[in-house]
């Protein structure tokens, strides 16, 4: 029915997507940056402390652990396994997936892929990713609703794949319905959720349930709204926009809203002059292609605004200004089914992952963020008021005015965060920003100039309860040690399996400027693991996990009682992952350090997404773009992006 190889080929285009364009300046050349990690261990070392390692094939070791009261579940590095496996006493269905109706007049999804983007429009979109669960207020642990991105499509959106041809000056072209489908299975799910009588979730439809695609109108607020660099032929206010693109992960905010974050928007347009190009900083330092076409979707062959290519003496005509309407944090409220949602300008335009909050208790608030390519930066946004729960309405311009702040970490294991305000230091018009508003179009270019620390493409982000303790995924980058400079913070050569990095705001406070971070993990192989010639793995695959190995750490989240829960996105056809195979969800005690593997998804799959209906009892996870034929919630076998739903057999707490 569909093509396997072209499938792998077409994700595996996109994940890979060459971040070395988007990096033009490469690194600063810091000598003050050593092969340490913190306290001067080098890494060798540091794998030589980790204590009682067990082998990736076999279970976690058996220590037992308060906090994690689950029983491992082992790797699966089978090129056929197709199914979601979870501990004893726990139950993983398949919830919600890609075509499932979301408002209640969908047609039922089609095994064949038939239907058109109408039907679309109506229905789950493609590759789920982040998503959180709202409740009711006065049902909370019965109703609620779950807001699910959409991050991307697969091939298998339509019946055959997609289809283009050449045109004779190179370009593609794609047919106008395809294109159609393709905006329609972007963006968001919003379901509403009701618990029965039996005590099992069901889907309801009611009149919560929402479609947000890339064909839905948007507001754009803060600094930039109405900016000449946001106008563009379609929309001469810079006001608004239409559609939202690659929403990976998101962020909640303490007043109840949803944050979509808008991630590999830079695949979606191309600009064809390239002089142009080379000289527009918000094209070429987010890494919109130059050439004959967009990177993989050509949708401009079909619809102008993703054509960015300017046109002579009229600056402000066409499209050249629609790539920075995108790369943006997307707000919306699922509780007001009407509302328009709100791209904010004020957080700053990034590749980027997610945006999570992270409140002290007297209203003053930071948000946290990775910007997903190599070489890129951690980020936090720091609105100027503070949020007051008992005048949660007066919260919602919150986000429209603030300092945004780029990371960087010290190899004493000091961290600094680097205000981008227009005006300071190099922030100047000369260096390419004479406004505030330039400073958050290209807020990648400024950071660059304030000496952040490049990482390990920065991905989720996330705030421990207990302490306030912000962790973040650096999930890979095989280009560390080449084109980019060994640093403390990212100190491993030819990174191909991540780390996680964690930080302790000075005083625990979300706004300070000051913070000490140290490595959490560095994820790989065991010690003694051997390759698949019955090799010795490199040193540099082995990492110092304290239990079940895992690679590529991506989806990172706490549960209420501090349990740190990893989320993998690691490539399961290459060589280095031989011992950790499909992608999985574990979970870590942030004090012992010790993992555990909670779940394996189908080969092919990342596992992304994560929340809980709010008492612990119900976690839903996120298999996107499984490779084979996991059954999705109809049991038919064209692969589909799904949600699944884990409980415990006796209804007990997820974890304990
Ligand atoms: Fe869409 Fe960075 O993951
Ligand atoms: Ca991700
Ligand atoms: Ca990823
Ligand atoms: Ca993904």
């Amino acid at each position: 029915m569909h093509d396997q190889q072209q499938h792998q080929d077409f994700h595996a285009a996109i994940e890979a997507c060459d971040d070395r364009i988007l990096n033009p300046q490469g690194l600063p050349d810091n000598p003050g940056r050593r092969q340490i990690i913190k306290g001067g261990l080098t890494l060798s070392m540091l794998a030589l402390l980790a204590p009682g390692l067990s082998a990736c094939q076999r279970q976690a070791n058996a220590k037992t652990n308060k906090l994690l009261g689950f029983q491992s579940v082992e790797a699966q590095t089978s090129h056929s396994f197709d199914s979601v496996i979870v501990p004893p006493g726990y139950r993983a269905e398949a919830f919600f997936s890609w075509g499932d109706p979301v408002l209640a007049q969908a047609p039922q999804w089609r095994a064949d892929a038939s239907e058109d983007w109408q039907a679309q429009l109506l229905q789950a979109g493609d590759n789920h990713d982040g998503m959180h669960f709202f409740p009711f207020a006065d049902e909370p642990d019965n109703h609620g609703l779950l807001v699910i991105n959409h991050e991307y499509i697969n091939p298998t959106l339509h019946p055959n794949g997609p289809s283009e041809y050449l045109r004779d000056d190179g370009s593609r072209q794609r047919p106008l319905q395809e294109v159609l489908k393709e905006q329609a299975a972007h963006g968001i799910s919003i379901i509403e959720l009701r618990r029965d009588a039996d005590g099992r979730w069901q889907r309801v439809f009611g009149d919560f349930n929402r479609r947000i695609s890339s064909l839905t109108p948007m507001r754009i607020s803060g600094p930039l709204a109405g900016d000449l660099r946001l106008c563009t032929a379609s929309d001469p206010t810079g006001l608004e926009v239409i559609g939202t693109l690659n929403n990976c992960a998101m962020g909640v905010t303490p007043w109840g809203t949803y944050l979509a974050c808008e991630e590999n928007f830079h695949n979606y347009f191309v600009n064809r002059d390239r002089t142009d190009h080379a000289q527009r900083a918000e094209h070429q330092r987010y890494g919109i292609a130059a050439g004959s076409s967009s990177r993989y979707y050509a949708w401009e062959s079909v619809d102008p605004r993703f054509d960015a290519t300017p046109i002579p003496q009229q600056p402000h005509q066409g499209h050249v200004n629609e790539p920075n309407r995108f790369g943006w944090v997307v707000e919306i409220d699922p509780f007001d089914p009407i509302s328009t949602p709100r791209k904010l300008t004020a957080m700053g335009r990034l590749g980027r992952e997610c945006a999570v909050c992270s409140l002290s208790e007297d209203g003053r608030m930071a948000f946290y963020s990775g910007d997903d390519a190599r070489g890129e930066y951690v980020w936090k946004f720091v609105p100027d008021g503070r949020h007051d729960p008992l005048d949660p309405t007066a919260s919602r311009d919150l986000l429209d005015s603030g300092t945004l702040y780029a990371a960087r970490f010290d190899a004493n294991g000091r961290g600094q965060w680097l205000a981008l305000h227009h005006g300071d230091g190099p922030l100047i018009a000369a260096n390419g920003f004479p406004d505030q508003q330039a400073v958050l179009l290209n807020a990648r270019g400024a950071a660059d100039l304030l000496g952040a620390t490049p990482m390990d493409r920065p991905e989720w982000v996330a705030v421990n309860p207990l302490n306030r303790d912000v962790y973040v995924s650096l999930t890979n980058n095989h280009l560390r040690g080449s084109e980019f400079a060994l640093d403390a913070a990212n100190p491993r050569p030819n990174n191909l399996h991540g780390q996680i990095l964690r930080w302790s705001e000075d005083g625990a406070d979300p706004t300070a400027l000051n913070f000490d971070w140290e490595l959490f993990l560095l994820a790989g192989d065991a010690p003694g693991a051997v390759d698949a010639g019955g090799h010795p793995v490199a040193e540099e695959l082995v990492g110092t996990i304290e239990g079940d190995c895992f690679s590529s750490p991506d989806g990172l989240a706490f549960d209420a009682d501090g349990r740190l829960w990893i989320q993998t996105d690691a490539d399961d056809e290459a060589p280095h992952t031989y011992n950790i195979g499909c992608n999985q969800l574990l979970c870590a005690d942030p004090v012992s350090r010790e993992v555990k593997r909670f779940l394996v998804g189908p080969w092919g799959a990342e596992i992304t997404g994560i929340t809980w209906s709010p008492d612990y009892r119900t976690l839903w996870v996120n298999v996107q773009h499984p490779g084979i034929s996991y059954p999705a919630s109809d049991g038919q076998s064209r692969p589909r992006s799904t949600t699944v739903m884990i409980t415990r057999e006796d209804g007990g707490v997820i974890g304990t």
